[in-house]
């Protein structure tokens, strides 16, 4: 299965244009002509995957307290869009499943990253690539989605149930030891923060054939720079931005 990243990737959808983790910001970032989009997602307490980045649900919701202990019932009861603005009030927090075919039917490709509650990681790591799996027979033409955490037990336990998947090794900073933890999992692209990246680990990971993906990206010219550098992929909230960014700049498109 081809494995084709795209310089820009919707983080969170597309945080800045609609509310995170929604299907609405699932549909901008297509709307804007991204071809990837990132999500976030974590248990409820009754085991349903749903996108979220938070441990709690104030930031992005109308509801207050945590993730890990309210129902999926529940949390469909709250609102996901209007703390954003008042045009998305109505929106839901949506469940794994929904995000996936929704991105199946617009055909986008997928960074699945998986952010556990606290003492969640295997769980969350066995459900969420089990629901992946009952979508994912009848969709055997859509490149495969990359499944990234910063967990180390998420990912190990995202390698065991599907090692045929691409994995990817998200960390903040690049450790000294970044080819052991990409062997460690079997990673194929090292996921690393636009605060830590040097031009020294791009070329580095180039000639190891993997990939480098940074996120979170807004600033056009940072963008462009990183895609020159040899970064693959920018993830970022302003999808529209950097599509205009990269239409502009004939040829940089092709950077990968
Ligand atoms: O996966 C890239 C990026 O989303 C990681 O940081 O905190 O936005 O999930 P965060
Ligand atoms: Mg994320």
């Amino acid at each position: 299965m081809t494995f084709d990243l795209p310089p820009i990737i919707g983080h969170r959808g597309s945080a800045g244009l609609a509310p995170e983790n929604t299907l609405a910001g699932i549909r901008r970032a297509h709307e804007e002509g991204a071809r990837w989009v990132e999500f976030d997602v974590k248990l409820t307490y009754d085991g349903i995957p749903i996108l979220m980045h938070d441990d709690r649900l104030d930031r992005t919701t109308d509801g207050s307290g945590n993730v890990a202990t309210i129902t999926y019932d529940d949390l469909q009861k709250l609102d996901a869009g209007a703390w954003f603005a008042p045009s998305f009030a109505g929106e839901r927090v949506p469940s794994l499943k929904a995000a996936l075919d929704l991105c199946f039917e617009l055909g986008l490709g997928i960074n699945m990253e998986l952010k556990p509650c606290p003492g969640r990681a295997k769980e969350t790591a066995d459900i969420a690539l089990t629901t992946l799996e009952d979508v994912w027979p009848n969709r055997a033409s859509t490149p495969p989605p990359l499944i990234s955490s910063f967990d180390k037990r998420a990912l190990a336990a995202a390698a065991s149930l599907r090692p045929d998947l691409p994995r990817g090794c998200l960390v903040g900073r690049v450790p000294l030891t970044w080819r052991t933890a990409v062997e460690r999992f079997g990673c194929r692209t090292l996921n690393v923060s636009d605060r830590w990246i040097r031009k020294a680990h791009v070329e580095a990971a180039r000639k190891q054939g993997i990939p480098i993906l940074v996120y979170t990206v807004n600033d056009p010219n940072r963008a462009r720079a990183l895609l020159e550098m040899g970064v693959t992929s920018i993830f970022t909230d302003q999808v529209d931005v950097m599509m205009r960014t990269l239409r502009d700049a004939n040829g940089v498109e092709k950077v990968s």
